[in-house]
């Protein structure tokens, strides 16, 4: 961890202050040293008090995205986060990770943009993506699990953001099949998985996420108005980005740790039970063709499972999905 990480982490643990002798030891370097530290900090706009009796004191963090601040609330021994990049603007954070996974570096690295020129979403949608406003990341993963597992891993990434939405938020979060996360019937977010994989086996895979978080409703291109919102819409108030970040962070390493456990079962239970496509009429696309029934359940591989009116099971793996309210 750098010193600014360090920093930060001792003093969200110590709420009440602590000296900067202390804090001097417990780095290894000298006050001045400390301090030079954290007058940086307040130019990046932590506000942190320092009081000849209180020492040195964390009032408040600012609304945007910074590595050491991020890594710094992460477990030690965390995967997902172990490193994590923050960019400025770039074309799309699953470019960047493939670039990282290409040159063999290890799993868990996480990349988030301020802002994406060119995001995209799943069906070769693009993806908006407003500087300072949401959370755009992609994370890397090199999975035990074989390439007909995908759906796992996709499931799995919906559960962690959707308990982190709402440990943050408070509000009611659910999930529509197969990775969108909605917020009284709208999109807030949404993951994109892109899969290496040789024969069977996964070579990496790379999960981005997108989370419209504080977004007024003009900020989103007028076709989304309807179907999309942000965080800061459905609460009423600005959320703080980086904490909602961190708590992402946790829950997705949480829940990778799960599945690489092989208890994929416990993920999909709670999975079902957020999954409002199940039991709801639905029509979906995939490719050319055109399933229309009522989804019944999710089958052990992650597929949806719908009861045509003919009553027919049909298998569906992917595609874009309608759902009658
Ligand atoms: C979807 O719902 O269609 C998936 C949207 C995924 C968007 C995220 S933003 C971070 C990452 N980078 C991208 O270009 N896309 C994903």
């Amino acid at each position: 961890m750098t010193i600014d990480a360090t920093i930060l982490n001792v003093l969200r643990t110590a709420e009440a202050g602590i000296s900067g002798a202390d804090l001097a030891t417990q780095l290894g370097v000298t006050r001045a040293a400390v301090w030079a530290r954290i007058k940086d900090l307040r130019t990046l706009g932590y506000e942190i008090d320092a009081s000849p009796h209180l020492g040195y004191r964390l009032r408040r963090s600012p609304n945007l995205l910074h590595s050491d601040d991020l890594r710094s609330r992460l477990q030690a021994g965390a995967v997902i986060g172990r490193e994590v990049e923050v960019f400025q603007e770039t074309t799309s954070t699953n470019d960047v990770v493939q670039k990282l996974a290409i040159d063999g570096v290890r799993e868990g690295v996480v990349v988030f943009a301020e802002s994406q020129t060119r995001g995209r979403g799943r069906l070769g949608r693009s993806w908006h993506s407003p500087a300072g406003k949401g959370l755009w990341f992609s994370v890397l993963l090199r999975p035990r699990v074989s390439s007909l597992e995908v759906t796992h891993i996709t499931i799995t990434v919906a559960v962690s953001i959707r308990r982190a939405i709402e440990a943050v938020t408070r509000l009611p979060a659910e999930i529509k099949w197969p990775n969108d996360i909605l917020v009284e019937g709208r999109k807030v977010a949404g993951i994109l998985t892109e899969v290496q994989a040789e024969q069977d086996a996964i070579r990496y895979v790379i999960v981005g996420v997108g989370t419209d978080v504080n977004q007024a409703a003009n900020d989103f291109p007028k076709e989304l108005r309807g179907v999309a919102t942000s965080l800061r819409q459905e609460s009423g108030r600005e959320v703080h980005r980086a904490d909602l970040a961190a708590a992402m962070l946790q829950a997705l390493d949480e829940d990778y740790g799960t599945l690489q456990r092989g208890d994929f079962g416990a993920l999909a239970e709670v999975w079902e039970r957020a999954c409002t496509t199940i039991g709801s009429k639905v029509t979906i696309q995939v490719g050319g063709r055109r399933v229309q029934g009522t989804a019944e359940s999710l089958d052990a591989d992650g597929a949806l499972l719908i009861r045509t009116r003919y009553g027919r099971l049909e298998r569906v793996v992917g595609g874009d999905v309608t759902v009658e309210r």
